[in-house]
């Protein structure tokens, strides 16, 4: 826990001094206001170019008479320079060798839950990003602000310590990677080694510090109605369609009677990601649990399924109800509808010269590495 709290320069600054130094500076800065990365990896490599270019003439003019051999010397060295420093940048390959890592370890899961930790990372991935607030432009997955009290304290990211643990094994190995980068990777690592659609990212994020934090109550109440499920996600910038979309997530994992109050998964497959969240809201019946929890339904057949109350608003509301059964009806539709709304989620509060690729990139599953 103790290396959350490690200011997020120190931290980059330590074991990846070697390499931050040796980067491009028109790279990443790790700085809270970067200068406007390259595009890609072509206009890196144009503006190295042209940087070798403009040195060798310089040194060309200056030079005495007899200096062409030296010239050659020089134009040597600062194309080796330059490829040195471009082979440290890291490409679509490096960040596809952290999606693997990532995959791997969210299988390593033993008798925790029900044998992965892919939902937890993907619910992490969500709070990380679902602070955004459009007005003021704050929040959002940018700045990982959760690894700061008092976000990390906030009722809503009660066990979300466990999902930021797992990554803190995977920054040990690649620490020049952003913490928001790979909270956000391993949203999409989890959604697609759990059978979900291809979720396209890109990396950028930059690692920001505890002014950063967004106050609580940025994240939906699983208690309340339409009205606030509206308020909270409009205020990120989505509208019904997307909202219904990203509930859907909701197939995979399960609720914690010790971290939010409420208890049991939503499917009978909650370590694969599939439609059957809308498919079980409007197949099975639904009752108030008995309890002593909070407010909570649960089928009436086997008593094992749970549904949020804010859930269970999709079948109520009538525009959430439209998209929540053609969902149910079409799994190929949900799909296409998640990946969208999930990519969109997770690029929230970045600004759109961060990203080092002017395209989301699709990496691949570890079976499809396989083939
Ligand atoms: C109205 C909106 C939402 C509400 C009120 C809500 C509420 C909750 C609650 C109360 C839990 C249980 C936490 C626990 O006890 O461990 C939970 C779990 C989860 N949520 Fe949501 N959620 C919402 C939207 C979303 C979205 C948009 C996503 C992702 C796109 C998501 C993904 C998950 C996942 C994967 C879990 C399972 C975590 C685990 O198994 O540890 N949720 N959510």
């Amino acid at each position: 826990m103790s290396l959350l709290r490690i200011p997020a320069r120190r931290a980059v600054f330590t074991a990846s001094a070697r390499r931050a130094e040796l980067r491009p500076t028109s790279f990443r800065k790790y700085t809270t206001a970067p200068p406007p990365p390259p595009k890609s990896n072509t206009a890196l490599y144009a503006g190295i170019a042209a940087f070798t270019a403009a040195a060798v003439g310089y040194y060309w003019y200056n030079s005495s008479s007899d200096s062409s051999r030296d010239a050659t010397t020089a134009a040597k060295s600062a194309i080796q320079a330059s490829k040195a420093a471009v082979k440290l940048t890291p490409t679509k390959e490096d960040y596809q060798k952290v999606y693997n890592t990532i995959a791997h370890i969210l299988d390593e899961a033993g008798e925790y839950d029900d044998g992965s930790f892919g939902p937890v990372v993907v619910r992490l991935a969500w709070h990380a990003s679902g602070t955004y607030d459009k007005t003021t432009g704050t929040g959002g997955s940018n700045y990982a602000t959760m690894r700061f009290e008092p976000e990390s304290l906030h009722a809503a990211n009660n066990g979300l310590h466990v999902g930021r643990e797992l990554m803190e094994k995977v920054k040990q190995q690649y620490p020049w990677i952003s913490y928001g980068d790979l909270w956000t990777l391993a949203g999409v690592a989890a959604i697609q080694e759990m059978a979900g659609p291809k979720i396209p990212w890109r990396p950028g994020r930059i690692d920001g510090v505890a002014s950063n934090v967004t106050p609580d109550g940025r994240l939906p109440d699983a208690t309340q109605g339409a009205q606030h499920i509206r308020d909270i996600f409009y205020r990120m910038g989505f509208n019904d369609q997307e909202i219904v979309a990203l509930i859907g997530a909701h197939a995979l994992g399960r609720c914690h009677s010790d971290r939010s109050g409420f208890e049991g998964p939503w499917t009978f497959s909650p370590t694969t990601f599939t439609n059957d969240f809308y498919k079980l809201l409007f197949e099975e019946k639904w009752v108030w649990k008995k309890w002593s929890g909070p407010k909570q339904l649960q089928d009436k057949k086997t008593g094992t399924l749970m549904m949020l109350p804010t859930d269970y608003v999709l079948t109520q509301d009538k525009s959430f109800k439209k998209y929540a059964k053609a969902y149910a009806d079409d799994q190929d539709l949900f799909f296409k509808d998640f990946s969208a709304a999930f990519a969109k989620l997770l690029e929230l509060g970045v600004p759109s010269q961060q990203f080092v690729a002017s395209e989301p990139w699709i990496l691949q599953t570890l079976e499809e590495q396989k083939a």
